[in-house]
């Protein structure tokens, strides 16, 4: 009887004290990452809406990405996505080498992704068009590769806004058809880009246009 009772006041006192330290309890099994954000995953998705997959690329590496987009999953595991574990924000939008093709402007929904750190969209056909100005407001940017994607026109001066950048890269945006340079940067766009990107470690710009001189504040980019 008394060791009964002993029992029965050990499970008691035991209930008390679980009940009374919930965070103890909850602790035990390893709080889940941030899904991806709502607005975020459909903004992924009317991007992938707006190409058509074609073999546009050389790249023996190449896939389209994007086919494995699907709706009703955690588009933090997507293809090609990153995002960051505490906010479930996309930071990464890895594209290269992934057989997209048609047009890109300043209203693609790819701007919805405002906590964008790198962006990566090599190796595609965006079809001659320019360079969305809208880029420079992704101001978190640290890597952005728009090389060998048929980009076309001058280059933006809003990408001058993009100070955080440490390695960009706008290279080898050719005709396919005619080999032609596509890209082009008027004065005063390298003098812009050495005042503002002093973060740039690596800077890539063949196959630019750029009839000017090179200015000498180009010595700044210490790194
Ligand atoms: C339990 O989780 C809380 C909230 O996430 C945290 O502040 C606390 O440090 C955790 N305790 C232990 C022992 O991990
Ligand atoms: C895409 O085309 C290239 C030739 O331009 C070829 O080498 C490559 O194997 C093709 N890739 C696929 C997945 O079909
Ligand atoms: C972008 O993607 C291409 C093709 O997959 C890759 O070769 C390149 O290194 C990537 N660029 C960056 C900055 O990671
Ligand atoms: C590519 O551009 C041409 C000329 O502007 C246009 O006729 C064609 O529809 C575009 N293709 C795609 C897939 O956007
Ligand atoms: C972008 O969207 C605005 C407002 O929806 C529209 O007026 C404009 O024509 C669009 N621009 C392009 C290039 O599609
Ligand atoms: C984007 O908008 C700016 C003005 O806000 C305009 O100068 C530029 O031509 C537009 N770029 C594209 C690719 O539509
Ligand atoms: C340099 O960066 C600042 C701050 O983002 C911006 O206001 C300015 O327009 C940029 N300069 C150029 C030439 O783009
Ligand atoms: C570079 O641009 C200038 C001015 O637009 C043009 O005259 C020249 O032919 C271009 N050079 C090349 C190699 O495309």
């Amino acid at each position: 009887m008394a060791s009964s009772l002993c029992l029965y006041m050990t499970i008691h006192l035991l209930f008390l004290y679980l009940s009374s330290h919930p965070i103890a309890a909850h602790n035990l099994s390893r709080s889940p990452k941030p899904m991806c954000l709502e607005d975020e995953m459909s903004a992924l998705l009317q991007f992938k809406q707006r190409y058509e997959i074609t073999n546009v690329s050389a790249d023996p590496l190449a896939y389209p990405k994007t086919l494995s987009w699907k709706n009703n999953q955690d588009c933090c595991s997507w293809d090609g996505i990153q995002c960051d574990e505490n906010t479930g924000h996309v930071i990464v939008l890895d594209l290269g080498s992934s057989f997209l093709y048609g047009s890109i402007d300043n209203n693609s929904t790819l701007f919805q992704l405002p906590r964008l750190e790198r962006l990566n969209l090599s190796y595609n056909d965006f079809n001659y068009s320019q360079i969305p100005s809208q880029v420079g407001d992704l101001s978190r940017l640290t890597h952005l590769d728009l090389s060998a994607s048929v980009f076309s026109g001058r280059v933006p001066s809003e990408i001058f806004k993009l100070t955080k950048l440490v390695d960009l890269n706008l290279c080898c945006n050719l005709d396919p058809y005619a080999s032609t340079l596509l890209l082009e940067m008027r004065p005063p766009g390298l003098r812009s880009l050495a005042q503002n990107l002093t973060s740039l470690e690596v800077l890539r710009l063949g196959a630019v246009n750029m009839s000017s001189e090179v200015p000498s504040n180009v010595a700044n980019l210490s790194s």
